[in-house]
This record gives C-alpha cells, sequence and structure tokens, in this order.
C-alpha cells in the first residue's frame, strides 16, 4: 500500500526498486569486476536494493555458482566504495546465480530462460529484469537475436517489465549507430533501451542542472553576451592499459569526444527543459547537440595527436607505438581538440573549444566558461594588467567542485587589480559521500528512471559530429606529443588562431 502523506513527487527519499533481477552478460569482465559487481555491493549496502534481488552471470567458464560468488566477493572487497558488512554480503551472495555458456550456444540462452523464469516463482520478481551487455560490441547482435528468440526481451511473455543496457561503444560511426541501435529498439522496444554514458551519473555533472536551472545568479549571463567561449576537458594521466586492441581501433575522438564531451556540451549549452523529467531534459539536449556545427577549416581546427615516450610523475613512460599489442606504425590518436559552434540564438558565434587525451599532466576533467572582458576599464591599463577573463570553471572530477574567479583589488595604497578564486569544495561542503557513477545508473535501470540515458537519437546527432573529423583525419598521420604534456603543439596554435589559450587545470 502507497504512504498517502508521501508525495510521489518528492526526490528527497531513496526510492527502492520492485522486486527484480538483473542479468550481466560478461560478468567476468573488466567492466563488470570493477564497477558493476562493487556498485551492487554498495547499493545493498545502502539498502538501496529491493529484498531477494536477484543478481545473474552470465561467461563461458565452466563454473557454478559459487565460483561466481567468490569472484564477485573479490571485486566487492577490492573495488566496493563502503565498509565492508558480512550481513550485507550475505544476503546479497544468497540471491546469485552463474549460467555458463556462450552467445551462440542456444541450450545456454534456454538454461538461462528456465532460471530466470524460475527465480520468478522463487523470488518473487514477476518477471521484471534487466539485462546488462557488458561485453565486446561485436557480440551485441548475437546476444539481442537469443534474448528475442527466447524471449526474454518481451515484457508482454514475461509479465513484467523487461530492459536492458548498452555500455558505449555505441557503433563506430553514424550508420554503425543507426543499425545498431535500430537492432536494439527492436527488440526492446525504445523506452526499455538505456545506454550508459557513465559521466551522467556523475554528481557535479548532474550539478550543471542545479547551477543553471535552480539559481537566478547565472542563467542571465549563460549566453554568447556575456561568454567569450567555452573549455571542456577530459585529461587523463594514464595511458591504455590492457585495452590496446580495444583502444588502437577506437582512438580519442570516438573513445570520449563522441560521448562523454559533447554529453557535457549538451548540458552546458542547452535551454532550460520545460519540466524535470527525462522526456523534457533529453528534448533539451538533442536540440543543442544538432545544432552544433564543426569548423570548415578542419586543418587548422581539429587536432588530433599521439603521445610519445616521456615523463609522468617522475617516472619514464612508454611511447603509444610501444605500448603492448599496439603496431608500431599505428596513427591512432590518444589526442582529440576540436573547435565546435552551436549555432541558436543563444550561443552564436561562441567557440566551444573541447580536448580530450591521454598521459596529459594530470587526470582532471572540468567545463570552463570564460566570460567576456568589461566593455570599460575605468582604470590606467597599468591597474589591469594581471586581470584576465572572468570564469566558471565547473570540475567534474576529482576535487568536484565549481571555481569562480574574478578580478580584485591587491591591497595597498596603489590600484591593482589582479585575478582571485572562490571555490565551493563537494568534500568540504556536504557530509555524505557522492555515490559511484554506477551506483545511481544501475539503480535508475531497475527503477526505470530513463533521465540520465542519452537517446539514439542523441547518440546519432553525436556521430553527425564526429564522422567528418574521422574522414578529415583519415590516413594522416597525428600530431606527436611528449607523454606529461598538454598534447601536441598544433593544439596551442590552434587556440593563439583565435587569439586564446588553454586553462591550464
Ligand atoms: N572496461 C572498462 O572500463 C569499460 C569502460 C567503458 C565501456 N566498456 C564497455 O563495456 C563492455 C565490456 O567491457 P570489458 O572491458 O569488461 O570487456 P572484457 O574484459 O573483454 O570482458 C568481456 C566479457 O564478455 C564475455 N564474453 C566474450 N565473448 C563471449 C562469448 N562469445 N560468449 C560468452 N561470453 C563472452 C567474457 O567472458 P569469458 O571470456 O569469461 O567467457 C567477458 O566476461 C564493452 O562494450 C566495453 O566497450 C568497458
Amino acid at each position: 500500500m502507497t504512504n498517502p502523506l508521501r508525495d510521489p513527487r518528492d526526490r528527497r527519499l531513496p526510492r527502492v526498486p520492485e522486486a527484480c533481477a538483473l542479468v550481466v552478460f560478461g560478468i567476468t569482465g573488466d567492466l563488470a569486476r570493477k564497477k558493476l559487481l562493487p556498485a551492487f555491493y554498495d547499493l545493498a549496502n545502502r539498502g538501496l536494493l529491493p529484498t531477494n534481488f536477484a543478481l545473474l552471470g552470465f561467461a563461458r567458464r565452466d563454473w557454478g555458482d559459487g565460483d561466481f560468488i567468490a569472484l564477485a566477493e573479490k571485486a566487492a572487497r577490492d573495488y566496493a566504495r563502503t565498509e565492508w558488512r558480512e550481513d550485507v554480503w550475505e544476503r546479497l551472495a544468497g540471491n546469485m546465480r552463474f549460467v555458463p555458456g556462450s552467445f551462440d550456444d542456444d541450450e545456454a540462452f534456454d538454461n538461462l530462460t528456465t532460471t530466470l523464469n524460475d527465480m520468478g516463482d522463487t523470488h518473487g520478481i514477476q518477471g521484471n529484469a534487466a539485462f546488462f551487455l557488458s561485453i565486446p560490441p561485436a557480440m551485441f547482435p548475437v546476444v539481442l537475436q537469443q534474448m528475442q528468440r527466447t524471449g526474454l526481451a518481451d515484457n508482454d511473455r514475461s509479465g513484467g517489465w523487461r530492459r536492458v543496457v548498452v555500455e558505449k561503444p555505441f557503433g563506430h560511426d553514424l550508420n554503425s549507430a543507426i543499425e545498431l541501435n535500430t537492432l536494439v529498439d527492436d527488440v526492446f522496444g525504445w523506452r526499455d533501451v538505456y545506454r550508459i554514458d557513465h559521466y551522467l551519473g556523475k554528481e557535479t555533472v548532474q550539478n550543471l542542472l542545479a547551477l543553471r536551472f535552480a539559481n537566478n545568479l547565472f542563467e542571465p549571463i549563460w549566453n554568447a553576451h556575456y561568454v567569450d567561449s567555452v573549455q571542456i576537458t577530459m585529461a587523463e594521466d594514464g595511458g591504455i592499459g590492457s585495452r590496446a586492441a580495444f583502444y588502437d581501433e577506437t582512438g580519442a575522438a570516438r573513445d570520449v569526444l563522441q560521448n562523454h564531451l559533447l554529453q557535457l556540451l549538451a548540458l552546458t549549452a542547452m535551454e532550460e527543459p520545460v519540466q524535470f523529467i527525462p522526456s523534457a531534459i533529453r528534448t533539451e539536449k538533442l536540440k543543442v547537440l544538432r545544432a552544433v556545427t564543426v569548423p570548415e577549416d578542419l586543418d587548422a581546427y581539429a587536432v588530433r595527436g599521439q603521445y610519445e615516450q616521456g615523463w609522468l610523475a617522475g617516472e619514464r613512460v612508454a611511447g603509444y607505438q610501444q605500448e603492448k599489442d599496439v603496431p608500431e606504425d599505428s596513427t591512432t590518436e590518444t589526442f582529440a581538440a576540436v573547435r565546435l559552434g552551436v549555432e541558436t540564438r543563444r550561443w552564436a558565434g561562441v567557440p566551444f573549444y573541447l580536448r580530450t587525451g591521454k598521459r596529459l599532466p594530470r587526470r582532471v576533467t572540468e567545463i570552463a566558461l570564460s566570460f567576456s572582458k568589461a566593455p570599460h576599464l575605468p582604470f590606467a591599463k597599468t591597474d589591469t594588467e594581471e586581470l584576465g577573463h572572468n570564469q566558471l570553471v565547473v570540475r567534474v572530477q576529482p576535487d568536484e567542485g565549481m571555481t569562480l574567479k574574478f578580478g580584485s583589488k591587491v591591497p595597498g595604497s596603489m590600484m591593482e587589480v589582479r585575478d582571485v578564486s572562490m571555490d565551493f569544495l563537494y568534500g568540504e561542503t556536504f557530509t555524505e559521500a557522492s555515490p559511484e557513477a554506477y551506483e545511481r545508473l544501475l539503480l535508475d535501470v531497475l527503477l526505470g528512471d530513463a533521465m540520465l540515458f542519452p537517446l539514439n537519437e542523441e547518440v546519432e546527432a553525436s556521430w553527425d559530429v564526429v564522422d567528418p573529423l574521422e574522414a578529415h583525419w583519415a590516413g594522416a598521420e597525428p600530431h606527436r606529443y611528449r607523454a606529461g604534456e598538454w598534447g601536441p603543439d598544433a593544439a596551442d596554435q590552434m587556440l593563439a588562431r583565435d587569439g586564446r589559450v588553454w586553462r591550464r587545470p
């Protein structure tokens, strides 16, 4: 029975999904071990999973439930963010099942269907199940076809809800994305497809909406009249780790620009949604993505680079071509920077500079709005020599927070204006720790809340931006940069051409 005193629109209280199961294909993989399994433990620990929540793993191992539970326990102990509680773990582990098999094995999928049906009765999940495709993208079609064949994807046949979660990459260009979207939307129905862009699960990214639309302070200046330019940076100090095969096929633009950076751009540039509901927010994001323009002079305003051997944090690191399993003549980019426009009344003429790269000096993601200079300065020129552009910086990670940079008088009898900063840090202001992005997103899938998941149209509009860049770069050598530097010189020249410089985050 629902509580008559509780307003269903009140989002302050935590919501717990109804009884359900989650099936993870590729449960032995990197993502499942490092992110998904720990997130389930953290959700259980926070009391956010329904009683009897059933977790099913599927992979090609000759395993029983016990082997799976041991793998899951190790993953949770190694990577969960909340404290270890034996009783929580026991309860979660008691409802875990492993189904062995390969994706082309009909019998394994029949077995999965039976196991899930049986658990429907024993665990009271009444047909409610989500399926997480934590598998190589090339395997999506065969798994989706198996789910169609066995009726696993069928809401009516199962008697409950059925949802599917797809991880990036969502295709490798517009055509392959359309093909994938058509298939997955056809098997599940578009409302039941959840595309994970884990950046949207981050508190700071969601806070961008609060910052812009809950306050009256920023929105009046959030436009081309006051904003000179926007820089969105996602820098990583790490290299490619053990994912050479995937990365060498993909590159920085497809791996990061197409999804994370363009989603951050969409949230920064979108109009106010008429309501704080998924359809309204997705509509506004889509309008922005469709208004994004690629520069005509791609030679000057689309730069890609590849790291060479260098130094990072006092350690010598190898160049990209020397990384294990990377071809020594690889031309894949590990850095990409581009100047985009947003052709709307609000943003016409404001450049959006996006950059991402590996082996850069530090790991940081931020959105920086740089404001125009004051139209008139009633000071002597020397008084304001140290005054830069006012800036508002949203730091997505790490040191989550916001910085406002503006000019202030230096104390003393002389007149001198210099840049100062005002900081808001999540870690200092709130006692609650932010949940991991995957915790939030997995919970939303089970609750059926699609707010933070991009629509297939958004994915396709993003490929419309990236495809011309890829076509321009095809066959050309990337610029080189030393590991530990902020990308190639060409990226600095790109901004210098416009009379600007990159921020040092
Ligand atoms: N790792 C990350 O940090 C990360 C980040 C963002 C997105 N993603 C995306 O997440 C997905 C999974 O990535 P991952 O890094 O976890 O991949 P992975 O480590 O290569 O794991 C792949 C999983 O798929 C299973 N698998 C592969 N072929 C199979 C087959 N024919 N039949 C049954 N199972 C099969 C493997 O199981 P067995 O080999 O044990 O059978 C393994 O559990 C990919 O779409 C990737 O692009 C990953």
